[in-house]
């Protein structure tokens, strides 16, 4: 897909009660951008209120008058419009819309657009009631108008769900969205997504509510302010929760998604001596039968073998299709309990509790699930989604710091391909972070989680070029792991080498400039992560004499052409055109890909 270049304008729709106003006007003064309302522009044309032109003229008349106003409306640039919420309905409006603006849908459940319009009635007394509270059920009547035109709402490029939020988080969302987009040149995937961020104790609060107005709504948000992101694939949408010290509430929100019967926890014997009798006790307290089956940790058992010890476990407990695996542990058992929830009885439904940072921000989300063959790793596997994941990050305080550390790559990774305000926050508090200071790790694994929830819910089976962004570092870093036969990095580890080597790839095509390079290859090391093979070495405690490394390059690029991510014979690399800015290239000369490599070995 291209970008429209003549894109220029925000266009904001939704369901009267969404804030489609409010919200244009605080993006259009956070961007010092005009701002326009078209019903309040048919307001002045007509001189009366859009009921009454409604109820007179009729619905025909109406559309005509607001295409027109429309019409003008996008001749201009720069400009946030906020659009009535049928207006999208007619079909030559919303030609105009899309031919010139990026098009942001609010979205509100019915229940909270009749709070919201019922409050602002009765803040407003002797104004005329909306049309639509004036009827005998009015919540019934939101509903079926809502249904009728969520079709034409589908058609957004963007859509943000405001009920957990205020008038100045939804306008940040929106503005977000403007920024991706306009992150996309013709290279770049476009990454336009269905989103849903909530922030931590901010509520939707319109200007002028009464204190007991804002407690109840305070209240009615409140158990929505651990959703982290929603995952919305063709297959299953599902949450992804994070919240400090939320294990507690697993079997709560296990039974809110409509889960029951026999919970089977695959684990592995170090997380299970952690963690694994208080997830059997919540679970039992919430109403849930709990079977548990543990596994040695580590990378070998995520193979075909254990995957059969599981099944024969279940058979042997006679576990049926709408019993659940709850896969606690990192990423390996993840992938493992994953693949069986994935195959057993063609489907059970399962959950991913990781308690590993990789695990969290990156492995539990997409539903990528598989086992490793002996001649490769992920080589049997399936996409299948869980019903939720939840992310407890206190409980990575007992990960290994080597583990945590190279779980920071893929966290950081997330900056540098799309989020270049995140990767701000994270230089900000590195400190804090590798600290696990409470609020901030559980800040930056939300965001990082919800930016790999964009991603996947876009492309979702990596049929399309986004989910490849995925990939930065990843090339290189395959390399380093073949060539060393998994045994010498971290994942993390080699991932920061190779993020390294893609930014400095990225310079060598004139794409990146060398202070974004430095910028990425200094937090890295805040993080405590390797930049370069010599760096690594040292921080290993694994010198290798640098024979060993030149000899190896060989072995580095080899692996690097059978990894899975090629595509004929042209290596497709993620590069970079700035911090939050990926680029997908097929055309890397392999000259400058070996000077690369030996820049990283060193000289
Ligand atoms: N499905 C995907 O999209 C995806 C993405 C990335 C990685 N992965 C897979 O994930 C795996 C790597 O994940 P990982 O790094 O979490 O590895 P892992 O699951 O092997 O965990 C690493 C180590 O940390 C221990 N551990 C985990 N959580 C702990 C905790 N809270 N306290 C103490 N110890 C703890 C484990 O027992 C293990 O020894 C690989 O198999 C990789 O292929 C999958
Ligand atoms: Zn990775």
């Amino acid at each position: 897909m291209k970008v429209e270049r003549r894109i220029t304008n925000l266009i904001i729709t939704g369901f009267s009660g969404t804030g489609k106003s409010l919200v244009a006007k605080e993006v259009a003064r956070r961007l010092n951008w005009d701002f326009l309302d078209t019903d309040d522009e048919i307001v002045k044309q007509t001189g009366k209120p859009i009921a009454e032109t409604f109820r007179q003229e009729g619905e025909g008349k109406f559309r005509d008058l607001e295409r027109e106003t429309i019409r003008e409306a996008c001749q201009q640039k720069r400009r946030v419009i906020a659009i009535g919420g049928g207006a999208i309905v007619d079909p030559q409006s919303y030609e105009l819309l899309a031919k010139t603006g990026l098009i942001v849908c609010l979205e509100a459940k019915p229940e909270t657009i009749y709070g919201r319009l019922f409050r602002e009635a009765a803040c407003n007394p002797g104004t005329e009631v909306r049309p639509l509270l004036a009827v005998d059920n009015p919540l019934e009547r939101i509903r079926q108008l809502k249904a009728s035109r969520q079709p034409h709402y589908a058609k957004a490029n963007w859509t943000i769900h405001t009920d957990g939020l205020g008038i100045g988080d939804v306008a940040e969302e929106v503005i977000r969205a403007w920024k991706l987009f306009r992150s996309a040149s013709e290279d770049t995937p476009i990454v336009i997504v269905r989103h849903e961020m909530p922030k931590q104790s901010q509520e939707y609060l319109a200007p002028g509510l009464p204190r007991s107005a804002r407690n109840d709504i305070k209240k009615a948000t409140r158990s929505d302010k651990e959703v982290a992101c929603l995952v919305e694939t063709a297959t299953q949408s599902y949450p992804v929760f994070v919240g400090y010290g939320l294990l507690d509430k697993l079997g709560e929100k296990m039974k809110q998604a409509a889960l029951s019967g026999t919970a089977t926890i695959i684990s592995d014997e170090n997380v299970f001596s952690l963690y694994g009798s208080k997830v059997e006790g919540i679970l039992k307290d919430a109403g849930f039968a709990v079977d548990s089956f543990l596994v040695p940790p580590g990378e070998e058992t995520k193979s075909m073998d254990y995957a059969i010890k599981i099944y024969d476990f279940l058979v042997e407990r006679r576990a049926e299709r709408d019993d659940i695996i709850v896969a606690l542990g990192g990423g390996m058992i993840g992938d493992l309990a994953g693949f069986v929830a994935a195959t057993f009885l063609r489907g059970m439904p399962w959950v991913q509790v990781p308690t590993s940072l990789v695990a969290m921000v990156d492995a539990s989300i997409g539903g990528k699930v598989g086992v490793n063959h002996p001649e490769g790793k992920n080589l049997i596997g399936a996409f299948y989604q869980p019903g939720l994941v939840l992310a407890d990050p206190q409980t990575l305080t007992t990960l290994p710091q080597r583990e945590l550390t190279s779980g920071w790559a893929e966290v950081i990774k997330h900056g540098m391909i799309l989020d270049k305000e995140f990767f701000e926050f994270l230089e900000g508090n590195v400190n804090r972070l590798t600290k696990l200071k409470p609020g901030l790790i559980t800040q930056a694994i939300a965001r990082s989680a919800a930016i790999k929830a964009q991603v996947v819910s876009q492309d979702e089976k990596e049929r399309e070029r986004k989910r490849t962004i995925l990939n930065y570092g990843h090339t290189i870093a395959h390399g380093l792991e073949g060539a060393t036969k998994y045994k010498r990095f971290l994942h993390g580890e080699a991932v920061a080498i190779g993020m390294v080597g893609a930014a400095k790839l990225s310079q060598r095509l004139g794409l990146l400039s060398s202070d974004a390079v430095e910028h990425q290859q200094s937090l890295l090391q805040k993080f405590g992560l390797p930049t370069s093979l010599r760096a690594e070495a040292a921080s290993q405690g694994r010198g290798r004499k640098r024979g060993n490394l030149k000899l190896s390059l060989a072995g580095v690029t080899r692996a690097m052409e059978l990894d899975k991510k090629v595509r004929g014979k042209a290596i497709r690399w993620v590069l970079l055109q700035d911090i939050g800015k990926a680029i997908i290239r097929s055309d890397v000369p392999q000259q400058d890909v070996l000077a690369v490599l030996r820049e990283l070995a060193g000289p």
